[in-house]
């Protein structure tokens, strides 16, 4: 076994999941692909983040719009003005550095939203030298993140690559605010690829300049926000937070939800931390020790946030608590902004006041919360190796095999397969020995394997070995789907399907 970090990377490859693109020519730093696993791993994320968060609202909808924005839009975001990372390049091998992860690497501690002078004179106090070549570094500069594109054949038409999927909703609001009979809350969700031209993209699919991201902005009318989204319904869950004092030490404290609106959080705010926890530890099953929310102070917020949490998963391969997405209070900062931009009103008529609708954002990238659900659920031991993903996430959901590859096993398996595949990702393998197949399995995370063997043929019963605890039971073919499916979506357990049987 090699690292975490290799070892994982050897699974995503080897087994189909991803890999950084366009390997054949050296790779494209910034970029991976999926493989057939991967790409079936994230469609059923997305469905699930989907009917979970469209299902917070009766007034939240998915919406899809363009990657491409023109200047004055992002001008007015101020993406154009403050998009940016602190760059640092070496003077001798002319390496680029970003200049908060130069300082991190020695100090330990977070260095984000430092000014250019502050990071300078950090690199002077500790010494820092190149890290590739220990050449004497140049100054540090702003340097924005966003990729510019020239649009039309003259070139004149100044446009970039979206930076987030948010500003799709931002410059659609009032549109479907209309359409949906003018209505708060609003949520418009978006599920789309944003770009960034990352100074230093690394740590697998954590920093790269292509990815996917998941994004719900939700309108509301600030003035009834704690009333719309009440803290009463959500009392009872206990809140894993790092505050920003806290976010260094590898844990969290549970804290009840008044406690955080006692410490000036808002109410709605505090309702969509327990909502986003929820799907976490229910939908994604994240174990509780490690999920948690960490606290952004006023330096490390993003330019647009008056109240930003972090969400973090803790990842053996990473090191540690990575951030996977966050919840973003950003103010009526963006309907403001584009209403300014564009000079069109943007205010919207409630119980005959003029509102300009507040956002709260809950932003994922997909991406990284597929990494971080891959090293939580992979088990590598001397004997097994197990990716425990949770049953509707897994982009295998069945295996099914002939015992042997005789005596009219392999059709009658077939036939089953055929079945199982209108609805269900099911798999048909009949190579190497049975041990092999189950191993391969269990590696691809499929939470069941279905076997055929002579009882087959004689009461039409299969074998249903479940991956986690590997115990098999016997369950009748006909009904095979249906109790797949019942399984998946955990209406049954699969020790209520019948007495263990002797593992073949
Ligand atoms: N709309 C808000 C927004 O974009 P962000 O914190 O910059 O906020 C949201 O990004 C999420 O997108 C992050 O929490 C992370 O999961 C993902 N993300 C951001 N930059 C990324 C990158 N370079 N590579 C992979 N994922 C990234």
């Amino acid at each position: 076994m090699g690292s975490r970090y290799d070892d994982l990377l050897s699974l995503f490859v080897r087994r189909g999941f991803l890999w950084p693109a366009v390997d054949l020519y050296g790779g494209f730093a910034g970029f991976y692909d999926y493989g057939h696993l991967g790409a079936a791993l994230k469609r059923k994320w997305e469905g699930v983040w989907l009917s979970y968060f469209l299902g917070l609202g009766d007034n939240y909808h998915l919406i899809d719009t363009t990657t491409i924005l023109p200047e004055a839009s992002l001008k007015a975001s101020g993406h154009v003005d403050h998009f940016t990372d602190i760059l640092v390049t070496c003077t001798k091998c002319k390496e680029s550095h970003r200049g908060d992860q130069l300082i991190e690497a020695v100090t330990h501690e977070e260095a984000e939203g430092l000014t250019p002078a502050e990071v300078d004179a950090k690199i002077k106090e500790l010494g820092i030298r190149c890290p590739k070549c220990k050449g004497e570094l140049g100054p540090a500069r702003p340097f924005n993140m966003m990729f510019p594109l020239a649009v039309g054949p003259s070139g004149r038409d100044r446009a970039f690559l979206r930076p987030e999927t948010a500003q799709g909703a931002y410059l659609n609001f009032k549109r479907e605010f209309e359409a949906l009979r003018r209505k708060l809350p609003l949520g418009l969700a978006i599920v789309g690829r944003a770009y960034r031209n990352e100074i230093s993209p690394r740590q697998g699919t954590y920093r790269m300049r292509e990815f996917l991201q998941a994004e719900l902005q939700i309108f509301f009318d600030p003035e009834t926000a704690d009333a719309e989204f009440p803290p009463g319904s959500i009392r009872a869950d206990p809140i894993r937070v790092a505050l920003a004092a806290e976010k260094h030490e590898p844990s969290a404290r549970d804290r009840a939800p008044a406690d955080l609106i006692a410490r000036g959080l808002p109410a709605f705010y505090v309702h969509h931390l327990a909502l986003v926890q929820r799907f976490y530890l229910d939908r994604l099953q994240v174990p509780r020790e490690r999920f948690r929310f960490a606290e952004l102070d006023e330096r490390e917020r993003a330019f647009y946030n008056k109240v930003h949490f972090d969400i973090q998963v803790d990842q053996g391969s990473l090191g540690g608590f990575k951030e996977v997405g966050g919840v973003h209070y950003r103010t009526d900062h963006d309907l403001a902004g584009h209403a300014a931009g564009s000079r069109k009103d943007l205010s919207v008529t409630i119980d005959g006041r003029k509102v300009v609708p507040h956002v709260l954002e809950l932003s994922f990238g997909v991406d990284r919360n597929l990494w971080a659900l891959l090293d939580l659920g992979y088990e590598l031991s001397p004997s097994r190796a197990v990716l425990h993903l949770p049953r509707p996430l897994a982009p295998v959901a069945v295996g099914v095999f002939p015992l042997l590859s005789k005596a009219g096993l392999p059709e009658r398996a077939e036939s089953i397969y055929r079945q199982l595949r209108g609805g269900l990702d099911a798999l048909y393998d009949e190579a190497g020995s049975i041990g092999k197949r189950y191993a391969r399995m269990d590696e691809v995370g499929a939470p069941f394997c279905a076997t055929v063997d002579h009882a087959t043929l004689e009461d039409g019963t299969v074998t249903l070995r479940e991956r986690d605890s590997t115990a098999q039971v016997r369950v009748a073919s006909s009904g095979l789907a249906a109790t797949l499916r019942d399984l998946i979506e955990g209406r049954t357990d699969f020790q209520a399907l019948g007495p263990a049987v002797e593992r073949n």
